[in-house]
């Protein structure tokens, strides 16, 4: 869908009523979205709780008059469009309230048609700026707009399903062990909905402090508490008309579990340290690599709030239960990764990697081929550019390979996919000591760096910081 073809969210600030009326009633007719206040106060409450794209503000207002208002709405984060409404006698601070920021004015008495194309003209500013922001902070995301690769009867499933649900509104849980790609699913599903041209914000719950959790999520107020100099927003506002990824859900610490309740269920929320609500319109999208119905079984996660994100699961299957994807997706993976000239594959190596059983999924293929790349002489990588768990799996033992000990059955999971602490305890205590090990030495040839120590395991940096937390690996010993 078109962005013009979205009607213009406006609000009139004008305090006599009659023409109040009139110009709601015109620019409803013109197909636009609008909201009106008698004067400057009222104004300013509307515009904290909805997102306006215009403002039409009469300068001579009871309580606070438009040119206090513009000044006032141009110290918040992304203010509106201002279009000044003047009559004769105050052209001269019309003048000023566009050195201040006003998009334009309009002297009384003006024509509908004069109205109607000049807040057509700055609602188009107002996305163009939005998006210009929207897309500044994307650009890294948009650039790797992925491709999903696949020839297996499992994946076509998964994008047959992707397709039916991605127009709907309705919440989306991803399952799958990690790497699986339901980043990228969450993705595609954004991608393919008619919210795509809002943003996908992405919120690892996992990877984030529970004490900064529910200000990042619905932001806060200044003064909400010490150190909160202005008014900041969170992610669930930033996702308004777009799509919210709630990674590792099962992760969310269970008092925001009931505030995220809430904000779904009544599409709004307060920022911290506010008393108003926000009303927004987002949709969710979930994922886990746990089994979800079991960690409610436990009662770490509210099962209320589990039927509000699966209305539709999708599953993804791990790597090993579609080797005949293994090929297509390295072959993909190796022109991402080598660009211009990707080196080719021997025929062994090729058998390797479609043998191996990928605990780590897609992303430890993907991992293995960028080593290999960088490796790789004369434009082939031969079996001795590959890790050996991979060329030689029986001869080398990883604790990342548990699921090669388990293929396909249904509780299968990877010893790195998985932060259940069942699981972890059904490791014996050496295992456990030799991943710690592990972890232990990838973090220092990485200098600590999470990130690179994550990629380097072949896990993603929620696993790892999972397992950080359980080996209390939080700093250097
Ligand atoms: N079908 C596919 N086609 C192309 N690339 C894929 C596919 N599946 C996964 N990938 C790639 O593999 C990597 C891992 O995928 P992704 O991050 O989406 O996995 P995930 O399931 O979210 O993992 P985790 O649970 O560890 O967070 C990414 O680089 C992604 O682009
Ligand atoms: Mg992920």
């Amino acid at each position: 869908m078109s962005q013009n073809a979205q009607p213009a969210r406006i609000l009139v600030a004008e305090d006599e009523a009659n023409l109040r009326l009139v110009i709601q009633k015109e620019l409803q007719r013109m197909g636009h979205d609008v909201r009106v206040a008698p004067d400057g106060e009222a104004a300013l409450r509307l515009l904290e709780e909805s997102n306006v794209d215009v403002l039409l503000a009469d300068i001579n207002m009871p309580r606070l008059d438009g040119m206090e208002l513009l000044r006032r709405l141009h110290q918040r984060p992304n203010p509106p469009e201002v279009i000044m409404l003047t009559g004769h006698a105050t052209v001269e601070s019309a003048i000023e309230a566009m050195k201040l920021g006003a998009y334009d004015y309009l002297s009384k008495p003006y024509h509908i048609a004069e109205l109607d194309a000049l807040v057509k003209q700055a609602a188009e500013k107002r996305r163009l700026r939005v998006d210009n922001a929207r897309l500044r902070t994307l650009v890294e995301r948009q650039t790797a707009t992925p491709e999903i690769v696949f020839v297996s009867d499992a994946m076509r499933e998964v994008m047959r399903l992707v397709e039916r649900v991605a127009p709907s509104d309705a919440s989306v849980l991803i399952t799958g062990e990690s790497g699986t790609g339901k980043e990228l699913i969450a993705n595609a599903v954004h991608r393919l909905s008619n919210r795509a041209e809002g943003s996908f914000i992405d919120l690892n719950c996992a990877a984030i402090q529970e004490s900064l959790l529910e200000s990042e999520l619905f932001g806060y107020e200044a003064g909400a508490f010490s150190g909160a100099k202005g008014r900041k927003l969170g992610l669930w506002e930033l996702a308004d008309n777009g799509t919210i990824f709630l990674d590792e859900i099962v992760e969310l610490p269970s008092p925001l579990q009931s505030k995220l309740l809430r904000a779904i269920e009544t599409n709004s929320f307060y920022r911290v340290g506010a008393v108003r609500k926000v009303q927004v319109n987002v949709r969710i999208i979930a994922a886990s690599n746990r089994n979800i119905e079991e960690v409610v079984s436990d009662g770490r996660f509210r099962s209320d709030l589990l039927y509000r994100v699966n209305s539709f699961q999708i599953n993804l299957p791990a790597l090993r239960e579609r080797p005949e994807d293994i090929e297509p997706l390295a072959q993909h993976l190796l022109k991402k990764l080598a660009k211009s000239n990707p080196p080719e594959l021997t025929p062994e190596v090729l058998a390797a990697l479609k043998g191996y059983a990928w605990p780590g999924n897609v992303r430890q293929l993907r991992n293995a081929l960028e080593r290999a790349v960088l490796l790789a002489n004369d434009g082939r990588i031969t079996t001795a550019e590959l890790p050996p768990e991979i060329s030689a799996p029986s001869s080398a033992f990883s604790p990342f390979m548990m699921a090669a000990t388990t293929p396909g059955g249904a509780t299968a999971t990877s010893s790195s996919s998985s932060g259940d602490s069942d699981q972890t305890a059904s490791v014996a205590a050496p295992l456990r000591e030799v991943e710690r090990q592990q972890i232990l030495a990838a973090l220092e040839q990485t200098g600590w760096h999470r990130g690179k120590t994550a990629e380097m395991l072949g896990i993603s940096p929620s696993t790892l910081y999972r397992r950080l937390r359980d080996y209390n690996l939080t700093r250097r010993p």
